[in-house]
């Protein structure tokens, strides 16, 4: 079987958007590839240094997981930081980098733009996700839109390494949802844990409710047909609304007849009928959570014993193995 690896940064709660784009492809695919899913909790130290949301964050990922449906027969999940060694493969790769090359990422570009005082650990993000991925030899990475460019850092890397070392990782190909694109938050930009736009998996009723009905809608009379391109909640409805329902409300957008606090209304339910059976089983594995969270543990221990295989090899090619 091929090899899948994927992650998500403890860094908030996980939601519509991480599912769409990356979790619902790790469920489509966990029959099909050797999935390696874990929680990114090295990355997530860029962005937010308080210890307790960490930990916290990262116990409520890994039970998201589980509880959309991930299968541990199929699937390996494990925490990036039991699993050191991607931070050794990462200092390697840095030393076959070029900053003009790193210096070309969005994310640094976005950090560098709004003057905020950019840390290594910005700046080196691409080297370590590229170390997440190569140290598996995976094949495939399915991710969001946004993780895009980040994945093709890791096929250029994995290729200069091969060129100056000689064949070792296989270069990986982003596996992405183009025509789901980008879900977008309840202010009308991308939904992103960083910002507070999102609608949890975890939500209650009262927060999908609260969240839904804050969505801004222009001033189109009912009666007309509205615009459905960039619209938050036509998006939404186009994933969550069950397609017999989504018929009518494509046609009320487009040719009138649908008003918004309607299209709210029955958003709202078609969310709420998502999100139940999560909430339901998150409750469920909260009872397990000690059993669980061990499990993982020896995950990560597994998961250390296959790649350190993989960098007793790197560091042969590199010259780091001798006596
Ligand atoms: P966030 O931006 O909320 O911090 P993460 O960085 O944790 O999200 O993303 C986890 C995964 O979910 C990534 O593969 C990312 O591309 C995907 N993802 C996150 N938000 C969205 C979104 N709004 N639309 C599509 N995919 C998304
Ligand atoms: N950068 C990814 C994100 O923000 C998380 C991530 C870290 C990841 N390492 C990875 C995703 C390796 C796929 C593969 O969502």
């Amino acid at each position: 079987m091929s090899i899948l690896v994927s992650g998500i940064k403890p860094t908030g709660e996980t939601h519509l958007g991480s599912y769409i784009g990356a979790m619902s492809q790790f469920l489509d695919l966990q029959d099909k590839y050797d999935s390696y899913i874990f929680v990114a909790d090295f990355h997530a130290l860029t962005t937010v240094q308080n210890p307790e949301k960490i930990e916290k964050n990262t116990e409520n990922i890994i039970l998201d997981y589980l509880a959309v449906g991930l299968d541990t027969e199929k699937v390996t999940l494990f925490k990036q930081s039991d699993v050191p060694e991607v931070t050794e493969l990462c200092w390697i790769f840095n030393c076959i980098t070029s900053v003009p090359y790193l210096s070309r990422a969005h994310a640094y570009k976005d950090a560098e733009s709004k003057n905020k005082e950019v840390t290594v650990g910005t700046f080196d993000y691409p080297i370590l996700m590229a170390a997440d991925i190569l140290i598996h030899d995976a094949e495939i990475v399915p991710v969001g839109t946004d993780q895009k460019q980040h994945v093709e850092y890791a096929r250029d890397i994995a290729s200069k390494f091969n060129r100056l070392f000689g064949e070792t990782f296989v270069v990986p190909k982003p596996l992405i949802l183009e025509d789901k694109g980008t879900v977008l938050g309840t202010d009308g930009k991308k939904m992103s844990k960083s910002y507070g736009n999102t609608i949890p998996l975890n939500a209650s009723d009262e927060v999908i409710e609260k969240a839904v009905m804050s969505i801004s809608t222009d001033s189109t009379p009912i009666e007309e047909p509205k615009k459905t391109e960039g619209d938050v909640l036509y998006q939404l409805h186009s994933f969550f609304t069950p397609q017999d329902i989504f018929v009518e409300i494509e046609k009320g957008y487009k040719e009138g007849g649908l008003g918004y606090k309607k299209s709210k209304e029955i958003l709202i339910e078609s969310i709420k009928e998502f999100c139940e059976p999560i909430r339901e089983r998150r409750r469920g594995l909260e009872e397990n959570k000690s059993e669980i969270f061990k499990s993982i543990k020896e995950n990560g221990v597994v998961v250390r014993e296959k790649v350190s295989k993989k960098m007793l090899d790197v560091k042969k090619k590199v010259g780091l193995s001798g006596f």
